[in-house]
């Protein structure tokens, strides 16, 4: 997985990026012996408004190995994904910086609503949010994207 990431992401991606990808449920896309697709979710407390801090899927390290990207890999990985997350959570989140377009195409919203993180000085605003996106299969769980998000600190990226 770590080669796999190595080549996807350029070699920036951090010990902090792989750590937030365990924890959770794993799918992994083969070409015969060879890896060529991950994605993983990972369970995240996330207070939507001023809501109770409830359970999410929170969705990490989704790459495909450049030799395979555009031929499906990923739409595949992730919708795999989605059945492990419709078990489990309901609803999805996840953050991306360059690939808004592809998790568009599979269903998932942009969050509109500002984002903040707790950390042990308090709540913080968060900068550099255009990227957080939400995901239900169920249209009816999928929380109103303009109120206020806010996940717990850890280290490196926190959302
Ligand atoms: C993003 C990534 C996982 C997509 O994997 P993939 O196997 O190439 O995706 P698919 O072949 O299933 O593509 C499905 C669709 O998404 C589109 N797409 C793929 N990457 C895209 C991107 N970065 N932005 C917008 N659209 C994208 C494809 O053009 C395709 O559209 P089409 O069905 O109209 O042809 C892959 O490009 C990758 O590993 N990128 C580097 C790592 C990365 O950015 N990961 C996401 C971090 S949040």
């Amino acid at each position: 997985m770590r080669q796999l990431w190595h080549r996807a992401f350029g070699g920036g991606f951090t010990q902090d990026d792989a750590d937030h990808a365990f924890g959770g449920v794993h799918v992994l896309v083969r070409v015969g012996d060879r890896l060529v697709g991950h994605a993983s979710a990972v369970p995240r407390l996330i207070r939507f408004g001023d809501q109770p801090w409830r359970s999410a899927g929170y969705v990490e390290a989704v790459a495909t190995d450049p030799e395979h990207q555009g031929a499906g890999v990923g739409t595949s990985a992730m919708e795999r994904l989605h059945d492990e997350i419709a078990a489990r959570w309901g609803v999805a989140l996840l953050s991306t910086g360059r690939a808004t377009g592809f998790y568009e195409l599979l269903g998932w919203k942009r969050w509109l609503g500002l984002s903040y993180t707790e950390t042990q000085a308090g709540v913080v605003l968060d900068g550099e949010h255009g990227g957080l996106m939400v995901f239900s299969r169920d249209p009816s769980a999928l929380p109103d994207r303009t109120m206020t998000v806010t996940c717990q600190d850890r280290p490196g990226d926190a959302w």
